[in-house]
């Protein structure tokens, strides 16, 4: 979910819908507004996207000061009724919430026995509650300061205040929540990009603390009272690179901007002498410790399964990856010097968060890979590499994927050479032959169009196979696939499709092989002969020097490490074809968000 507010002199409504526009990818199933009038608190919500919202805001409406939500549900269905912001009973406090509240039975039952509840939300407790210790107190911030210091749970709050013109009380803990400072008006949001239209100028806010937003002064504090004095920073987003320009969707902008990442990225980690720029204490947190271990959700876990192959390979640094949400309820044993690697392009994500903490508490070091650097990740974790991949958009993650293999290559090499291993192997340079292979595959689209008609237009499913690094770029394509299509897509190792799998092989059933790795070229295309005897249709995506003839894509060679960020590209652009002549929402895939800030 995402949160904005506003107050000031300006047309509140026009600059929270504007926000929440940004902010949609982080859910996008319901949405609504609350603004302050003259008299009283007008509130709009709908089912489904911001632009219904735009329909149903009444244009009449005159405030200056307002909140607004767009939400990925968590309790309750999304829904009008369980759209935000909620209100109290009688009307006077308005909430806007983005997190889960752990314990909001237990408070439900402890505080608000007799508040009739609108909704099914977890949410609307603290608005009740709120209302329910102002009446105790008769002082709304008091009322506001007790109701936080007993939430269990990730919040990030947004609350206005009928019979309180002039202030918007904001609190976060977990969720990420960033106050905007502007002349004559402030902001809240929980990224800089839904405000970067007003404002570049934001101040951080850290968990467990309170704030009182007013149009000319920002106020944070502990939640004892005591008062916190802390800089702004100036959020460097250039505005026009979160618009889509030309391209009909942002996904299409962002697979086609890979070849300039790979460009940035060898510019930002090259030295004048052509050789690796690196933070000298990442250098020594990887010299130090004894094993590595990755920590990942989604496409960013995908990216970790390769980066392993790298430190591993090039770097001989045992390594581990683990999906963070499994990680937190599982360790395992750990080594004696682990090094965490956090990968994650938002740097939001809260199951990695909840292990972050953990391991911040167990005293671990930690090193957070992210396209955001100033995220909850990059600033709770000892050190940062930047992805340097730009805002990415599209739900479906592409460049940042790309990005963070390149990333991960750079640090093994680097790690490799520090160690004295001799490498025959220079990352940058391979990088950039890299960049030209992928921008050859970005001016293929007709023919992958093509490949995308051909295999998967009446499809229900399709597997994608492949062994070593091409599993893992299966099950990326696999992903990509499902995410935005809805096809049913799965990836598999391709010796272990004869374990079970096979059975689901049907006349037809489209399979997407990866041959791309030399020492196990022979054995993936007898397992294409397996699926292909019992029916498959099998696409074979090879590089130019393994091609036989019969393969349905080919793409060009590059250092066999670094096939997987170009291999990718076909099957990034065939789901994104696949997805559109299915009338799928590219960018909006139902039931997703792009960044998921709970757990
Ligand atoms: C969500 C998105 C995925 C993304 C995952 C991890 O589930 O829909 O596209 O890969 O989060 O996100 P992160 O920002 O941590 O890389």
């Amino acid at each position: 979910c995402g949160i904005v507010g506003y107050i000031g002199n300006q047309d509140a409504k026009e600059i929270l819908l504007a926000g929440l526009e940004k902010l949609e990818y982080r859910g996008y199933d319901s949405a609504g507004i609350a603004v302050r009038g003259e008299k009283d608190t007008d509130l709009f919500k709908v089912k489904g996207r911001i632009a219904n919202l735009r329909e149903a805001v009444d244009e009449s409406v005159s405030a200056n000061i307002g909140i607004g939500h767009t939400r990925w549900a968590t309790h309750g269905e999304p829904s009008e009724t369980n759209a935000h912001p909620h209100q109290s009973t009688s009307g006077r406090f308005t909430l806007v919430h983005n997190g889960v509240i752990e314990n909001f039975e237990e408070l439900k039952s402890e505080y608000l026995q007799d508040v009739n509840f609108v909704s099914e939300t977890d949410t609307e407790i603290i608005v009740q509650l709120i209302e329910q210790f102002e009446k105790e107190t008769g002082n709304a911030l008091e009322a506001f300061r007790k109701t936080v210091s007993l939430l269990h749970g990730s919040y990030a709050l947004a609350v206005l205040d009928r019979d309180q013109k002039d202030t918007v009380f904001v609190a976060k803990n977990k969720s990420p929540l960033l106050v905007g400072l502007g002349e004559e008006f402030n902001v809240v949001a929980s990224d800089s990009m839904a405000m970067l239209q007003v404002t570049d100028q934001f101040v951080e806010l850290m968990d467990e603390e309170i704030v009182l937003v007013a149009n000319d002064r920002v106020e944070i504090q502990k939640l004892d009272g005591t008062k916190v004095e802390r800089d702004p920073f100036v959020a460097e987003i250039d505005a026009s690179d979160i618009e889509k320009g030309t391209y009909p969707h942002f996904m299409l902008k962002e697979i086609d901007e890979q070849p300039f990442v790979m460009r940035k990225i060898i510019q930002e980690y090259q030295d004048d002498n052509d050789q690796i720029k690196l933070d000298e204490d990442v250098r020594q947190a990887m010299a130090d410790c004894d094993r590595v271990y990755i920590i990942a959700a989604g496409t960013s876990y995908h990216a970790g399964l390769i980066g392993k192959e790298f430190l591993e390979k090039i770097a001989q640094v045992p390594t581990e990856v683990h999906i963070a949400s499994e990680f937190s309820y599982n360790m395992p044993l750990l080594s004696e010097k682990p090094l965490f690697v956090f990968i994650s392009q938002s740097g939001e994500t809260a199951d990695l968060r909840s292990v972050l903490v953990e391991t911040n508490k167990l005293g671990h070091p930690a090193l957070t890979i992210t396209n955001v650097p100033g995220s909850t990740l990059s600033r709770e974790s000892n050190y940062t590499l930047h992805l340097h991949a730009g805002p990415e958009i599209a739900v479906a993650s592409t460049k940042a994927y790309t990005a963070q293999m390149a990333v991960l290559a750079i640090l093994a090499v680097d790690t490799a050479r520090a160690k004295g291993l001799t490498l025959d192997f220079d990352p940058l340079k391979e990088l950039a032959i890299v960049g030209n292979a992928m921008e050859t595959l970005c001016d293929q689209k007709d023919q992958l169009e093509q490949v995308a008609r051909d295999y998967l237009s009446t499809t229900r499913n399709c597997f994608f196979i492949g062994r070593g690094l091409d599993y893992f770029v299966g099950l990326e394509g696999a992903l990509k696939l499902k995410e935005i299509s809805y096809i049913q897509a799965e990836g598999f190792a391709g010796g272990e499709l004869k374990h079970g799998t096979i059975a689901l092989i049907e006349d037809g059933t489209p399979v997407i092989a990866l041959a791309t790795q030399d020492h196990v070229n022979s054995s993936i295309r007898s397992n294409v002969q397996e699926v292909v005897t019992r029916g498959a249709n099998a696409c074979i995506i090879s590089p130019e020097d393994l091609y036989r003839e019969g393969d349905a894509f080919v793409i060009p060679t590059v250092h066999p490490l670094l096939t997987p960020l170009v291999s990718v590209l076909p099957l990034q652009i065939i789901s994104y074809y696949a997805a559109l002549h299915r009338d799928c929402d590219v960018d909006k895939p139902r039931n997703l968000a792009k960044s998921v800030t709970v757990e």
